[in-house]
């Protein structure tokens, strides 16, 4: 087997021929003309002329091969108390089912449909379901407003949607059909049917002519075979939070894709056919997409799906039941979770109720590793703990320590290489020709082209493709993350270089609240920015300045505030702090300097910048900020 040095200059100087031999892990119903179509640069295409169906590759291929009787899903849910299992041959025939159940409402290759379900098995078979008829799924978390889900609605047009009726979070029952019905009022393109999940939790009420009950479209229906689509046709789009409040839409492709998701399982994870794979996300999120379902089903692995939290489902041992009662080989997680589990159970204690002997790693994703977890974890864990680097984006990991080729030693911060395919360079933030020397910090970018399974465009949006990643360096796609590479060519990732932030995992735009807080009658101007939150990573905080002659109460203002951006974006933006200020402090041309206010926050060292219009108003932020007890002193 070759080295990870000798694969990773090969992807970069061969990859036609790189790329070629890794697709001959996947079925295809017709073979590419070319790896690489990179005649039509930015826009490069992966595996043009071939066809193949990504549902037949995750389901009936298996089948076929003789995993029939092997769990391809294992749904466990602390949630609902429930375990249930599905054999390869039980979700294949589930998913042709419902499949021919979306057809029945007219569902065809090409058509969008749009799934806004909470963390049980429809999920996964209705994004499968649509991957097998040749139609383009959307899914959107479930923490998201209407108004959120009314701009994916509109945005991506589908002809249906499918939802469940609630989700369940500790203590409460989030009715998501009264939401979805909201955002059938508020989008412009009306869907023509959507297909609900009535959960026992919360029965939802059904809209005549429009809302079919997902079991009895089943009942009527027949299992239907998977339609071949091109390589380049989408699977899914996906959106994420850019740096305004009108998400981007991230479109997967069908070939890139599941040559490089199954590619990674092996090299990446280590992981091999017939084991058991847990990524503890959601399915709303990419690592959900890409790790909950397409890959370890790509791979012919058994993949769990948990409905539940790291803590309080029923404790902070429950992530060790899962490992130990379904046999998992490796988890994939937040660090954020790991802080939850370590912020309640410190000393690991809960870890000797259980057996974790086939548990090998350990990969942690989603938002910097701080070294701290991750020594917490490698103490309790006695495995590797693997940080690695990617976004919505990449759809599969940019930097890791691909531990198919043998684990490299593990620099904390880092998540260590760039992955095959990945050419990495830091660029100087003030000159986009010139790029960084070891161990300094500027724009992390990849030259193009991207690998297999990455983004080849936005959402019929070319020219926002272009504008969002590719004009600022010419060649090269920007990751907005800053970082640095140091003398053994190991990646620290830093910090966004954009508007947004990370909360505990999620990404979310801060432009985006600022519209929401902007909305209110008696605000004439807000910033919000990440504050550093020792469960979370990062929290929001809003800046307010009220319009000339309000003069309110500032904890009712501060209570609507919150209320808007839970009622607007939705509770994952997990929006609690606003702050009255009588003026934000801002540059000579009146840019917000966010930044300053952030470091004031966190307490960093902070050295005003010359072009600030008055230094005074840093000050009056610090005070302000006092009042509600930041900067939080460290430990
Ligand atoms: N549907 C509806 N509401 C949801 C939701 C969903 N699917 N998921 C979360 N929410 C709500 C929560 O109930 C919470 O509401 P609240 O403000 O009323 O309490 C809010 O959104 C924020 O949720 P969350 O970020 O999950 O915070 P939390 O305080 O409930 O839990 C952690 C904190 C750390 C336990 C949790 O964030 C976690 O498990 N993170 C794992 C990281 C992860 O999965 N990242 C994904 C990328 S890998
Ligand atoms: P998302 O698109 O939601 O997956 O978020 C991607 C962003 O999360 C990246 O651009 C980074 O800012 C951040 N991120 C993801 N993984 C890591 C990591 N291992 N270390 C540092 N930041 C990360």
């Amino acid at each position: 087997m070759a080295t990870y040095e000798e694969d990773y200059q090969r992807s970069l100087q061969d990859p036609n021929g790189f790329w070629g031999e890794a697709a001959s892990d996947i079925s295809w119903y017709k073979p590419w003309t070319t790896v690489l179509n990179d005649t039509n640069p930015p826009f490069y295409k992966w595996f043009e002329g071939g066809e193949l169906n990504t549902c037949y590759n995750c389901l009936d291929r298996h089948v076929e091969e003789g995993r029939g009787d092997q769990h391809a899903l294992i749904y466990d849910s602390p949630m609902t108390n429930q375990v249930k299992k599905f054999t390869y041959r039980e979700l294949t025939e589930i998913v042709a089912r419902f499949a021919g159940g979306l057809a029945s409402l007219g569902v065809t290759k090409g058509d969008r449909v749009l799934i806004y379900m909470p963390m049980v098995p429809e999920a996964l078979v209705a994004m499968l379901a649509c991957a097998r008829l040749g139609a383009v799924h959307s899914v959107v978390f479930g923490g998201f407003a209407p108004k959120e889900l009314a701009t994916r609605i509109d945005d991506a047009k589908p002809v249906c949607i499918i939802a469940g009726s609630c989700g369940l979070e500790p203590g409460r029952i989030v009715e998501y059909k009264p939401l979805l019905d909201e955002a059938f009022e508020m989008s412009t393109h009306k869907p023509s049917s959507s297909v609900i999940l009535q959960r026992s939790e919360c029965v939802a009420s059904m809209v005549e002519g429009r809302d079919h009950d997902w079991q009895e479209l089943v009942a009527a229906s027949e299992p239907v075979d998977c339609v071949p689509v091109a390589a380049t046709d989408p699977l899914y789009v996906l959106y994420t939070s850019g740096t305004t409040g009108i998400p981007k839409g991230v479109v997967r492709d069908n070939g890139g894709h599941a040559v490089a998701l199954k590619w990674s399982m092996k090299y990446v994870y280590d992981i091999n056919p017939g084991e058991v794979f847990w990524a503890a996300s959601d399915v709303g999120w990419v690592v959900g997409h890409s790790y909950i379902v397409y890959a370890p089903l790509l791979h012919g692995c058994t993949t769990i799906l948990f409905e539940g939290k790291p803590v309080g489902t029923p404790d902070a041992g429950t992530f060790w039941r899962v490992i130990q009662d379904h046999k998992v080989k490796a988890l994939f997680t937040a660090p954020t979770a790991f802080r939850a589990i370590k912020q309640y159970d410190h000393e690991a204690k809960l870890l000797a109720n259980y057996d974790l002997s086939n548990f090998k790693t350990l990969f942690l994703a989603g938002e910097r590793a701080d070294p701290d977890t991750i020594i917490w974890a490698q103490d309790a864990l006695k495995v590797p703990v693997i940080d690695h680097w990617w976004q919505t984006e990449s759809g599969w990991p940019i930097g890791a320590n691909c531990m198919g080729y043998g684990m490299k030693p593990v620099k904390l911060g880092s998540p260590t290489l760039p992955v095959a395919g990945y050419d990495i360079r830091i660029i100087d933030e003030e000159d986009a020709f010139s790029e960084k020397a070891t161990g300094d910090i500027g724009v992390i970018a990849i030259k193009l082209p991207l690998p297999p399974g990455t983004l080849p465009t936005l959402w019929h949006n070319d020219q926002g493709y272009i504008n969002s990643y590719l004009s600022d360096i010419p060649g090269y796609y920007k990751t907005g993350d800053a970082g640095y590479v140091d003398e053994d060519g190991y990646l620290f990732i830093m910090a966004r270089t954009d508007d947004i932030i990370n909360v505990a995992g999620h990404r979310l735009s801060t432009g985006g609240m600022e519209e929401v807080l902007a909305g209110h009658k008696d605000v004439a101007e807000c910033a919000v920015i990440g504050v550093q939150d020792e469960l979370k990573g990062q929290a929001p905080m809003g800046f307010v300045v009220l319009n000339i002659g309000v003069n309110r109460d500032h904890e009712d203002l501060k209570k609507e505030l919150v209320g808007l951006v839970r009622e607007k974006i939705g509770p994952v933006a997990a929006f609690k702090i606003a702050l009255v200020v009588a003026r934000l402090p801002k540059t000579r041309s009146g840019k917000i300097l966010r930044g300053v206010m952030r470091k004031v926050a966190d307490g960093e060292d902070l050295i005003v910048p010359a072009t600030i219009d008055d230094p005074s108003i840093v000050t009056e932020i610090a005070d302000v900020l006092a009042t509600v007890g930041y900067p939080i002193a460290k430990k």
